[in-house]
């Protein structure tokens, strides 16, 4: 579909595939490309799985797929050099461990390939500060600090620019958080190609209706995040006694029906998790527990939670006692996208006058 709408430029930068070339040769559309990415910091939880890994994991044979582990996302706030090395591979092992096939997708780090920071310098110097002014994220993750916040986290959306732009991406499936983020990428693309030539394609954010927005469990008016409480979220790590006590803590309210009520915020999300993982449409959830109490639904929650996250943390396991098999594979994931990478920077280097 998008094909056509692809200029020069950008069919050059993007030659370099692993795809079959049969399809196209068959008249068949191209797939289109994705590109995501998650940071390294702390312990992934339900609402990344939520929200964004399971329909990488899902989709995996619709399209392209390139997934990273953002690792020079994650040093925009103060990170302990030890703790950061453990947890890229920690991600990258869950990542494969929740089904993200490494024949089927490209997965690597992204300080791996040199052009993210290369492309990323670029951007900066064509990106005013007034886009920056206005991400909303920077102003809540730098909160009353914004004099110390590095200069990093302000230019953390030209850095996913760049992540995104490298690759030719037509699609960026991502939660709700990270919206403006990829409009931003999107106005980046148009100024540029307005300016040099057509050169960057123009992406769009895949954004999930449900499950967009997980919160947590203590504060339901807060989504559920790596850097909240321990309490506020269930890391896709944590054993099924842990989870009972979590979810058997999470805030509800004074009221008794167990019905998807967008005004009562703490079971709504509680819910809306158990729809997700379920498959289950609404009614047949709210007709399960109609006359029930919240401490049955919620121990049928942590059973189904439970039930989830353990294949995962089992392949999870066998992944980690192999550390020289993870290395091979975050490598190969490099060289499969490092050609793309290369000819994408080479081309804007040369329109911008550095080559
Ligand atoms: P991050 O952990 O911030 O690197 O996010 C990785 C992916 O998970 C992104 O696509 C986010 O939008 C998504 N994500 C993070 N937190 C949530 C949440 N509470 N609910 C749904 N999706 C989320
Ligand atoms: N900023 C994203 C987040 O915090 C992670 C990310 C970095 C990303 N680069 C990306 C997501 C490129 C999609 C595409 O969730």
């Amino acid at each position: 579909m998008s094909a056509p709408t692809r200029a020069s430029g950008a069919a050059k930068a993007r030659a370099p595939k692993a795809a079959p070339a049969a399809k196209t040769k068959t008249g068949q559309p191209k797939r289109e490309r994705v590109f995501s990415g998650i940071q390294p910091t702390n312990t992934p939880h339900i609402g990344n799985y939520l929200g964004a890994i399971r329909h990488w994991v899902a989709e995996q044979d619709l399209y392209d797929n390139i997934f990273c582990v953002v690792d020079l996302h994650a040093i925009t706030l103060p990170q302990d050099p030890n703790e950061l090395r453990v947890a890229v591979r920690r991600l990258a092992a869950l990542l494969l461990a929740c089904g993200i096939d490494p024949n089927r997708s490209a997965l690597f780090v992204q300080s791996h390939l040199h052009e993210h920071a290369e492309l990323a310098w670029i951007l900066n110097c064509m990106t005013p500060t007034g886009w920056l002014n206005r991400m909303t994220q920077f102003k809540v993750k730098a909160g009353d600090a914004q004099e110390s916040a590095s200069a990093g986290l302000y230019t953390y959306p030209v850095l996913m620019a760049a992540d995104i732009l490298l690759y030719q991406t037509d699609v960026v499936p991502v939660g709700e958080d990270q919206r403006q983020h990829v409009e931003l990428a999107r106005d980046i693309v148009n100024s540029f190609n307005a300016r040099f030539g057509e050169t960057f394609v123009e992406p769009r954010a895949r954004i999930r209706e449900v499950g967009a927005r997980i919160m947590s469990l203590d504060d339901p008016e807060k989504k559920m995040s790596k850097s909240g409480a321990e309490a506020s979220y269930i890391a896709l790590l944590d054993r099924p006694e842990v989870i009972r006590k979590k979810i058997a803590r999470a805030t509800t309210d004074s009221q008794r029906t167990i019905v998807f009520d967008e005004n009562r915020p703490g079971i709504f999300n509680l819910l809306t998790i158990y729809q997700l993982l379920s498959g289950q449409t609404r009614a047949a959830i709210e007709a399960e527990f109609e006359g029930k109490g919240y401490k049955e639904f919620k121990a049928a929650l942590a059973d189904l939670l439970a039930a989830t996250l353990e294949p995962i943390q089992r392949r999870y396991d066998a992944i980690t006692s192999d550390p020289g098999e993870l290395d091979r594979i975050l490598a190969h994931g490099a060289e499969r996208v490092r050609p793309m990478a290369e000819q994408t920077l080479r081309a804007v280097k040369e329109r911008v006058g550095l080559l």
